[in-house]
């Protein structure tokens, strides 16, 4: 069998893969991915910086290269991601209140609109929070335009596109710990008070061991009443890789609201984390003992 297959008797989960369109044209990349994945997410091709390059001027090009791609062979689409501190493009770096919140608005809007109804599910926010101990929101030049940024964004996104599952989406929130509990408390404000949001993404850019209680955070963010999707995950490689894949895979399939799990590329060589190989497959295209224990767990 393969991944994506065997997620979608799972519950009819998918099981997904980071692709870069310049990659596009690498048919040992390509077969991986039409054979192995039944949802991509482009790794950078539907970013700020990349899909609005001047200001109220938009770019889709690459987007769609990988978007046309998924929609040809039946693959859900991740839109990744409307607002995000970084790649913001440089236009926007510099700008500030309520000139930037109407910018980045247009910007949800406008990208959200152009792929109405291609999208399974958005990024709307991307890493809004801070690292450590706070609970707190990180500070950026969207957090400054004021805290209701986000809701402004997931409001905006709601109307562009009432199909799409609208997401926020993090990294480090791989247990229960001050930065998850944050966004937990904020999920569960938005819920309660009718902001349109339906499911969290756990990056899970992974080490040599992972949180006993990644499990039990993914359950109580469903609890909330939220879907949860495991949306970047590469583990370094170590001893340990082929386990904590595994771990990760079980952790999804045994949360009902888990629709499924996306890995950060198809190959070691592919990966943004240049020499940990924490990927799924060989930089030759060779699946690895980590892809044995994903596929022997779903
Ligand atoms: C990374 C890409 O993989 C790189 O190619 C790019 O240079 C930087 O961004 N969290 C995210 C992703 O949400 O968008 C990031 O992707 C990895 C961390």
């Amino acid at each position: 069998s393969t991944l994506g297959a065997s997620a979608a008797e799972r519950g009819g989960r998918y099981f997904g893969a980071a692709i870069a369109a310049g990659r596009m044209g690498d048919s040992t990349y390509m077969n991986i991915l039409n054979r192995e994945f039944n949802q991509v997410t482009a790794e950078n091709e539907m970013k700020w910086d990349a899909t609005e390059p001047s200001r109220n001027s938009f770019n889709f090009s690459n987007g769609d290269r990988i978007a046309n791609h998924a929609i040809s062979r039946g693959m859900k689409i991740r839109g990744h991601a409307l607002l995000w501190h970084q790649q913001e493009p440089t236009w926007a770096r510099g700008m500030e209140g309520s000139d930037l919140r109407s910018a980045m608005i247009n910007h949800v809007t406008r990208v959200a609109t152009y792929y109405r109804g291609k999208i399974h599910s958005w990024d709307v926010v991307n890493e809004a929070f801070a690292d450590g101990g706070s609970g707190g929101r990180r500070d950026s030049n969207l957090q400054r335009t004021g805290n209701d940024w986000i809701e402004a964004a997931f409001r905006a996104a709601r109307a562009a596109d009432p199909g799409a599952k609208l997401c926020y989406n993090d990294y480090n929130t791989d247990g229960i710990n001050a930065k998850s509990t944050g966004i937990y408390n904020m999920v569960r404000d938005f819920k309660q008070r009718g902001v349109p949001i339906d499911c969290v993404g756990f990056q899970s850019h992974l080490g040599t061991s992972i949180s006993g209680d990644y499990q039990a955070n993914l359950q109580r963010f469903a609890d909330l009443g939220v879907d949860v999707q495991i949306t970047e995950l590469d583990v370094a490689q170590g001893s340990n890789q082929a386990n904590i894949f595994a771990t990760v895979t079980r952790a999804c399939l045994n949360v009902a609201r888990c629709n499924g799990i996306t890995v950060w590329g198809i190959r070691d060589s592919d990966s943004w984390r240049t020499g940990e190989n924490p990927l799924l497959f060989d930089s030759s295209g060779n699946k690895k003992a980590a892809y044995n224990s994903v596929l022997s767990a779903l």
